[in-house]
């Protein structure tokens, strides 16, 4: 049996389901939820060429037909042109209300193939099947939809949940070990954001989970996705607690922005050095003590991971132009930008009351060491 983690927004409660077996088992999960035996699948070019078929054999099980469109994988498919590529093909699909979307890839085909389903005709309903660490703990959960515009990520989309979410971690062993560890910088920001337990859990799991160890991979999802839809259910539409989870990110998209979105720097990867600049600033504003940063360094660092600027290859812009790109961030509120920063490991808060001054002396500190 997969562990479940319910998500409970009245009217639009789902349930996360977690564990291996998943995709061969989709027939199953699905079914209840179809009013006809067909769904149409977004998925991209690598993930379809490993596991669609799977799918289609899984699906199969329980009498169910699928259509499939695969999209080039990247980041650059977070686009308008794709968008529009999609909901054409969902609406050739002669693709109804009452049907099932299904968006199966990482963050990137299930934020596009989400808002697909969010725009096409009004709204129809979704699955999220998430195949990397980073959307089965964080984007397959909570509704945030869209694509990216030339003038930062994410700045079109839509809330639209998910009617069902499976999180096959039979797939994690499919990732390069690189994919893998981007997805958990984003693990370790739960457990620095609201769980110093989870955070420990990590400091002595985290080596066994990268090595493949299924009972530590199923319950480190299991507590990511528990701690997202705690937030989410308290704060669906990002007015406050859901800030939370962006700890890292205003840091952590100012260096992909600077990187260019490319292989120098995978999200995950901007998000956990993010951390580490966030505690980092916490710490010199006199908010936590110097060993929460270094903490948090350490752990980084055992799981083989970026954590500061100098583990960046090639020139970064300097400390102005990177504090400018913080402030194309969605996190601004009328002109201000907003930080979450921490007073020790599991207690983040968000604060707009940051000098500009300390932000610099980190990115610029951070400049001098990387040389
Ligand atoms: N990935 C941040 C959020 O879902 O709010």
């Amino acid at each position: 049996m997969p562990e479940t983690v319910r998500v409970n927004l009245p009217g639009r409660e789902y349930d996360v389901r977690i564990g291996p077996g998943l995709i061969a088992a989709a027939g199953d999960h699905i079914a209840p939820f179809l009013k006809r035996s067909r769904v149409a699948v977004i998925s991209d070019e690598t993930v379809a060429a490993l596991h669609l078929d799977s799918l289609r054999d899984g699906l199969a099980e329980q009498g169910i037909a699928m259509q499939s469109l695969t999209l080039p994988a990247g980041e650059a498919t977070k686009s308008w042109g794709p968008l529009e590529q999609s909901v054409e093909w969902l609406l050739d699909q002669k693709v109804e209300r009452g049907d099932m979307v299904v968006a199966f890839g990482g963050g990137v085909i299930g934020d596009l193939a989400g808002f697909a389903a969010a725009v096409l005709r009004r709204g129809v309903r979704f699955v999220q099947i998430p195949t990397s660490l980073l959307a089965q703990v964080d984007s397959s959960v909570g509704g945030k939809t869209g694509i990216n515009a030339p003038q930062g990520k994410n700045l079109i989309g839509a809330f639209h949940q998910p009617a069902l979410v499976l999180a096959d971690t039979s797939v994690l062993g499919t990732l390069t070990p690189r994919d893998f560890l981007a997805g958990y910088g984003e693990v370790v920001k739960y457990g620095l954001l609201g769980d110093s337990d989870f955070f420990e859990w990590l400091e002595e799991n985290g080596p066994a989970l990268a090595a493949g160890d299924m009972d530590a991979r199923v319950e480190a999802v299991r507590w990511s996705v528990q701690m997202k839809a705690d937030i989410v259910e308290r704060d669906e539409t990002e007015q406050g607690d859901r800030a939370l989870l962006n700890l890292g990110h205003t840091f952590g998209h100012a260096l992909e922005a600077a990187t260019g979105y490319s292989d120098r720097l995978l999200h995950g990867e901007g998000v956990a050095i993010g951390c580490a600049m966030a505690y980092e600033l916490s710490a010199r504003l006199g908010l936590c003590s110097q060993e929460s940063p270094s903490r948090v360094r350490a752990h980084l660092r055992t799981m083989g991971m970026k954590t500061d600027l100098k583990d960046i290859e090639g020139d970064l812009p300097g400390a102005t132009d990177l504090l400018d790109l913080m402030g194309q961030d969605k996190k601004v509120v009328q002109g201000q930008l907003r930080f979450i920063l921490a007073r020790g490991i599991g207690e983040a808060f968000v604060t707009a009351d940051v000098p500009s001054e300390a932000v610099l002396g980190v990115l610029q500190d951070a400049l001098r060491d990387k040389g």
